[in-house]
């Protein structure tokens, strides 16, 4: 079959802040740049960031408090190089987007406003409204495109084309068509963002699968702190939609069924403000003990009414109208129902500060770069702090497009040729779920891998709880051989698409639920009931795991990068 050959210099994959930002940086530089994604750009999970973006401009911060904030809420396993190099970035960064055009809400003084997140030290998040993602992605997609950046809308990015230690390019296929292509690029970069779907209840869009790991894993090469997924405390009931932390920053006072302020006792000095882990752990905790709120007692309350409608309505429309919409409750008139959500991902494909993907502990890919929540750099380590996550796109998706830029002009990556032969083994695959005829559906199947993620591996974490995670997902990867699809067209057969998203939910689950078994200890958002503290002697590492051909996981230790900030213990 032939097979349409595109050729760039540069191939993107996804159009959030991270893709957008790398894009313009190679494209302004003169490069070609085409970036591929699932979706609109503008519908990329980069625009549900409500709250902020972290810079320390006041005369009260510091650039040192912010790397200090940042290593502590962390639970000292990022890597202090890269948290140092996008704190002391960060700053230029909230300058460059309001160059480009973003638009921050500013104090009555007329600088830039702030306002305090959990486990910070000084209010440090830089916003527009409570829609802060969604302004600096318009922004940033406007820029890129002007600079000549070729957007694809609407490709299904299936594989990478990896040969000799090197990517030549991806393969996709056209959604409205199916039409399969290859893109044939000196470098590609993946920037596809998290995989929070792999839990019944989250915050994340439905689109963040987390395809681009499992393309990777799939190929022998390694994921990093997979374990580490961050649960958000403020997530409507129910559904798990953000009610950003820009409420409990704004004042917001979270309540039991017995009307007690209960963060008093698990975090004294910071209570609501303390990091995400520890309120998200508290929430949970009195739901488990049975101090939840309304008939299942399965939420607990956050109430903003001594704010006043003039400060909602001013800084935060967009969850005013959140929680009219999902919950029929009017945060001006009374507290709301939320419960901890599945948010974030701090583990990832692991790369350098530059965005070089490793091929294991000590060497790089060729020509394959990631960035933003779906790379794992590492700067949030076990636990990432509010508003760091915009910052790391915008910040490490320009280094990224950056780093590509000079590789390609030092002549440091050849252009190789990619041809029909190369996406065989895709081609075959996607073939197999079209034409399966078995008894398992995509719903049921997904149904079950959510479900059992959020028991077994959720925010409390057992050694049983998570081998029985591990047996239900080798059972869910048999059950899935014997899947069938009903919709067998090319036109937009989202059928096709769902059921490849879930073979890589499934994949990628497999690495967060081993990390999890072979971490004896509790450290961010990782929690173990048996081991409940910190073990700085024998897990202060970074977790790689490989799959082999027939599934099997390995996995070896990384060194965590030490710094300034000395290890102590974590308290809010
Ligand atoms: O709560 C929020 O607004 C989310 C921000 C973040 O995840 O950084």
């Amino acid at each position: 079959m032939s097979i349409p050959i595109h050729k760039y210099d540069v191939v993107i994959v996804g159009a959030g802040l991270a893709g957008c930002a790398a894009a313009r940086e190679a494209a302004a530089a003169g490069l070609s740049v085409c970036v591929l994604t699932k979706l609109h750009p503008l519908r990329s999970h980069s625009g549900a960031a409500q709250g902020g973006i972290n810079a320390a401009f006041s005369d009260e911060d510091s650039t040192e408090l912010h790397e200090f904030d940042t290593v502590k809420g962390s639970d000292y396993l990022c890597d202090q190089d890269a948290v140092r190099l996008m704190c002391e970035g960060a700053p230029e960064t909230i300058r460059w987007a309001e160059k480009m055009g973003a638009v921050f809400s500013r104090s009555e003084d007329g600088k830039i406003a702030q306002r305090p997140f959990g486990g910070q030290s000084s209010p440090r998040a830089c916003y527009a409204k409570d829609r802060t993602g969604l302004t600096l992605l318009h922004t940033i997609f406007e820029q890129a495109h002007r600079d000549g950046v070729e957007f694809k809308d609407e490709y299904y990015v299936a594989d990478i084309i990896y040969k000799d230690g090197k990517v030549n390019g991806v393969f996709a296929y056209n959604l409205v068509d199916n039409e399969p292509m290859i893109f044939n690029a000196k470098a590609v970069m993946f920037a596809t963002g998290g995989y929070g779907r792999a839990f019944r209840i989250n915050s994340n869009a439905h689109a963040n699968t987390g395809d681009a790991l499992s393309i990777v894993a799939r190929h022998g090469l390694p994921l990093e702190d997979m374990e580490f997924v961050q649960f958000h405390p403020t997530g409507i009931a129910g559904s798990g939609v953000l009610i950003s932390e820009a409420a409990r920053g704004e004042g917001g006072k979270l309540f039991n069924s017995l009307g007690e302020r209960f963060m008093e006792k698990y975090a004294p000095n910071k209570l609501e403000l303390a990091s995400r882990d520890v309120v998200s752990r508290a929430i949970t905790q009195e739901i488990l003990e049975g101090r939840g709120c309304g008939e299942d007692k399965d939420h607990v309350h956050i109430d903003l009414t001594h704010l006043g409608a003039d400060l909602i309505n001013s800084k935060l429309p967009e969850l005013r109208d959140l929680a009219i919409t999902f919950l029929g409750q009017d945060m001006i008139e009374e507290p709301i129902s939320i419960a901890a959500t599945a948010h974030y991902s701090m583990g990832g494909i692991p790369c350098d500060m530059a965005g070089h993907v490793r091929l294991d502990t000590k060497n790089f890919v060729d020509g394959f770069y990631a960035a933003g929540e779906c790379a794992c750099v590492s700067v949030h380590g076990a636990n990432r702090l509010g508003a760091n996550s915009v910052l790391e796109a915008l910040f490490f998706g320009r280094h990224v497009g950056q780093s590509i830029v000079t590789d390609l002009k030092a002549n440091k990556i050849a252009f190789k040729e990619a041809s029909a032969s190369d996406v065989e083994a895709v081609m075959q695959r996607l073939e197999t779920i079209k034409t399966g005829n078995g008894e398992e559906r995509v719903p049921t199947l997904r149904d079950e891998l959510q479900d059992s993620m959020t028991k077994n591996a959720g925010v409390f974490r057992t050694e049983k709880s998570l081998l029985v995670q591990k047996e239900k997902l080798k059972e869910l990867k048999e059950r899935f051989k014997n899947v069938r699809i009903d919709d067998k067209s090319k036109i937009y057969n989202t059928d096709l698409q769902e059921a490849v998203e879930l073979s890589h939910m499934i994949d990628f689950s497999a690495f967060i639920v081993e990390g999890a078994i072979l971490r004896k200890e509790s450290r961010g958002a990782h929690y173990r009931e048996e081991f409940q503290t910190r073990d700085d002697e024998n897990f202060l590492k970074h977790t790689m795991t490989y799959m082999d051909k027939n599934g099997e996981l390995s996995t070896e230790y990384m060194d965590v990068v030490l710094g300034n900030h000395e290890l102590a213990e974590r308290t809010y």
